[in-house]
């Protein structure tokens, strides 16, 4: 690009943000948006008031704040989530079609074949799921508060069955010993890293620190310093010693880690390696679809809004509500 077009591009972005700014004004409404995101839609939340989190914290943003519209950047089950918890308000979101591969893997009628296949379990899904597969389940669960939650219940001598990221209930089984059955559903963000690559960055950077969301594959998740939520990574890379990091998760994030950790480095973790083609290259095809001019096209014309059955709304509450309790007192 020309150093003309660059100034073009950059003068077309910041009236974009104007106008998007003044829809949000005009409507009442506040910006909620995921890590995953563009930088611009995350720098957009935090000057509008608006909170950029991972997705326990933007459901709890969602149904504690004023505004009457919700405008959800992110992936579609966040914006369900965001409306089954505050039935009363507007949700928006940039694009309806952005959704997740775990969300994609577990439709409800087989998920309901395979709890009503085992009534004696202790039904936990996470929160990458429908609405309907939420009204099916006990409890609800996010990668931050899903261990918490297990060992609460595996405590109280209470078997689960867990749905739908088999990586992240291996995980939780490990960290709790639960006795868990696990529906067969992945991300393919996370899917992708690869642990022979990663070992071999390792090498190259031998003072880095690894960093890995729990969707990870276990051999993945074994070489890190620090496993968790979008969140709980956040942290580790502001409290960890180290001054460089892999990190295996979206790498969007790195806008917010940048800013929790100025001076420190951050690298993606690989997901190609001794052959293999990565699809989506530590990116999610579906959070990347969230843009400035689709967020202000949906202000504009209403169009991309959120609707949950009324009966949903109600079944689904339950285990989410039941989350944010559990999240309320034990944290
Ligand atoms: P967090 O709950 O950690 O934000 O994760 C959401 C997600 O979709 C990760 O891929
Ligand atoms: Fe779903 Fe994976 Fe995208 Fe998260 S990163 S929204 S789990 S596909």
């Amino acid at each position: 690009m020309t150093a003309q077009a660059v100034t073009s591009s950059a003068h077309h972005q910041d009236a974009q943000r104007e106008h998007v700014k003044a829809l949000l004004r005009r409507e009442n409404a506040v910006l909620v948006a995921h890590y995953y995101t563009d930088a611009a839609l995350q720098s957009l939340a935090e000057e509008t008031g608006g909170c950029v989190a991972d997705s326990l914290e933007m459901a709890r943003f969602g149904r504690e704040h004023a505004a009457t519209t919700l405008v959800v950047a992110g992936v579609r089950f966040m914006g369900e989530t965001a409306k089954i918890l505050s039935p009363d308000k507007r949700v928006l979101m940039p694009t309806l079609e952005a959704t997740c591969s775990l969300d994609l893997g577990c439709p409800a009628d087989p998920f309901t074949a395979f709890c009503d296949q085992h009534p004696e379990r202790t039904v936990v899904v996470y929160a990458n799921t429908s609405a309907a597969v939420k009204a099916r389940a006990d409890w609800v669960v996010t990668s931050s508060i899903a261990v918490d939650v297990i060992e609460h219940l595996a405590a109280q001598g209470e078997t689960i069955l867990w749905a739908p990221d088999r990586y992240l209930g291996h995980y939780v089984q490990q960290q709790t010993g639960a006795d868990m059955l696990l529906w067969d559903g992945a991300c393919i963000v996370h899917e992708e890293f690869k642990a022979q690559a990663l070992l071999d960055m390792r090498h190259v950077y031998p003072g880095a620190g690894i960093l890995v969301h729990p969707e990870s594959p276990a051999a993945v998740i074994a070489l890190a310093d620090a496993v968790g939520s979008t969140s709980q990574l956040i942290r580790a890379a502001q409290n960890l010693p180290h001054q460089q990091f892999i990190v295996a998760t979206d790498k969007a994030i790195f806008y917010k880690m940048r800013q929790a950790a100025p001076g420190k480095e951050f690298f993606e973790a690989p997901t190609a390696g001794a052959g293999a083609t990565c699809r989506s290259c530590a990116h999610c095809p579906w959070m990347a679809m969230n843009s400035l001019e689709l967020m202000a096209r949906s202000l504009e014309n209403g169009d991309q809004e959120i609707c949950v059955e009324p009966d949903l709304v109600i079944a689904a509450s339950r285990p989410l509500q039941r989350m944010l309790e559990f999240a309320r007192q034990h944290r």
